[in-house]
């Protein structure tokens, strides 16, 4: 299998915030393996901006320790990797003031696709946006990249995105959701509209309910005062998990074009019905085995943030009437493991004498560790002695398929990237999504807070409070285990 690697048109890519964790981490390791690849023109420019009072050659050293701590050597070549560093400029911005705006200015080439990613934080993103402008740096061509958290409710959303209108037009705002770029998901949209096996089943008369996972094990270490801010719901269920939630769910789009598939999205979460309280389990980790508690990770020895949260969702349409979606996420769990899981109905008449167990069609699409799809179908146990059944996996791992070439699947962040300099917005929020994601999740916040809602606990290490597992059985079903 050969892997098709398109390059891009040459571009000038500004990261504010370049200093910053994403930005070593993910970012400019992301944009390495791009080079790499060989996806970048020779006149692509990569410029870091931000408060820190660097030159350009300390920000190379920077990347360049960066490029060495955040990939793997097997996947590093230094030649290769001191080429894409020399590539790289720096300037030091003030983002409320004036300082560095004009050499911004002097450096920003007009004749190139100019995309400037904010990953800084939130209260910035209106200043940069403006001082864009009024620099004459952004032009018509311009796209400006924006990173969550897009607003903490739908009030700061909404002013939000009239801050960025003011300057930007729709279609050249990227408001970026990682889980998008992740290659599984797209490839649940494959498998749900490039196949005709799977779509004349993707509905209520066949599917019993289906499971959304995303569960780490780190904790909020580092992050606290962020995190403790926001909480799972905010952090993790209001962009990624519905995300997943509308791929899931949707109609399929007339064409893989950003604004069929946003459209669908969009319905999805207008289709959503209120939460009931007793639907949404809230959880926080407890010391466990010498391990920190949240709290002691916040800072803040009576936080009621959640870092867990397990919810019972409706879409209610004629698709999907009756059929939950579970969705759960949470820190610190037994494994860093994210999926989708699809649980079909069993079959409506049994043909054969029951065993006692329930045999089940279960579809899980596997987002990480180990990427692929996996589809259990029930056959007949062999051997001799009657028929007794069991259930198989049919396993699709990427890691198997693919081959050498699993390596040169993009991570989320690179892919996005790129998409931002080919200008397709597909795989990004549009401003009413977000909205709309916000409407459905403030109310649950706001009971919480009114109720004084304190999460329940789990232990570190756990698959989460006894609460979630209870929830479920209260509907006679289960989680899948929490294992990668
Ligand atoms: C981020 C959240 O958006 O996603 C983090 O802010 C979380 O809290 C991260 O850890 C998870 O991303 P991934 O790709 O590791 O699943």
């Amino acid at each position: 299998m050969v892997s098709r690697v398109i390059p891009v048109e040459p571009f000038d890519l500004v990261i504010f915030g370049g200093t910053g964790d994403l930005a070593r981490r993910k970012i400019l390791p992301g944009l390495y393996r791009r080079f790499v690849a060989g996806q970048m023109p020779k006149e692509a420019r990569i410029i870091g901006a931000a408060r820190s009072d660097l030159d350009t050659a300390g920000y190379r050293k920077m990347i360049h320790e960066a490029i060495h701590e955040f990939i793997a050597e097997k996947d590093r070549d230094e030649t290769l990797v001191q080429e894409f560093c020399k590539g790289l400029e720096y300037v030091t911005i003030d983002a409320m003031g004036e300082g560095g705006w004009k050499e911004m200015a002097a450096l920003i080439r007009q004749d190139v696709i100019g995309a400037f990613y904010f990953s800084v934080a939130p209260s910035l993103f209106g200043a940069l946006a403006e001082r864009l402008h009024l620099h004459g740096i952004s032009n018509d061509t311009s796209r400006i990249v924006v990173e969550k958290p897009f607003g903490r409710d739908l009030e700061t959303a909404r002013e939000l995105n009239a801050v960025l209108a003011e300057h930007f037009e729709e279609s050249q705002i990227y408001r970026i959701d990682h889980y998008l770029g992740k290659e599984t998901v797209q490839n649940l949209m494959a498998v749900r509209f490039a196949n005709v096996l799977f779509e004349p089943l993707w509905n209520a008369q066949y599917i019993d309910h289906i499971q959304i996972t995303a569960a780490e094990t780190v904790g909020v270490g580092g992050r606290g005062g962020y995190y403790d801010k926001s909480g799972a719901m905010r952090d993790m269920v209001q962009n990624h998990l519905m995300q997943l939630l509308c791929l899931t769910a949707m109609e399929p789009p007339s064409k893989f074009e950003p604004n069929a598939v946003r459209d669908e999205k969009l319905k999805v979460i207008r289709s959503l019905e209120p939460v009931e309280p007793h639907h949404i389990v809230r959880g926080q980790y407890d010391a466990h085995e010498g391990e920190p508690s949240y709290r002691e990770d916040a800072g803040d020895l009576k936080s009621r943030t959640d870092s867990f949260v397990a919810m019972k969702c409706h879409v209610a349409n004629w698709r999907w009437a009756g059929v939950p979606f579970y969705l759960r996420t949470g820190k610190k769990l037994a494994d860093r493991a994210s999926e989708i899981v699809v649980v079909f109905k069993e079959p409506p008449h049994h043909v054969f004498d029951a065993d006692g167990k329930v045999h089940r069609n279960v579809l899980s699409i596997k987002l990480q560790p180990n990427e692929g799809m996996n589809l259990s179908v029930t056959i007949k146990e062999p051997g001799p002695g009657g028929m007794r059944l069991m259930d198989v996996p049919l396993d699709m791992s990427f890691a198997e398929t693919l081959g050498d070439n699993a390596d040169a699947v993009p991570e989320a962040y690179e892919r996005l990237i790129m998409d931002v300099i080919r200008g397709n917005q597909t795989l990004f929020m549009r401003g009413d999504e977000v909205e709309a994601a916000w409407s459905w999740v403030d109310p649950i916040i706001q009971g919480w807070e009114a109720r004084n809602d304190v999460p329940k606990t789990y232990d570190v290490g756990s698959q989460g409070p006894t609460d979630a597992e209870t929830m479920m059985r209260r509907d006679g079903r289960e989680w899948m285990d929490i294992k990668a």
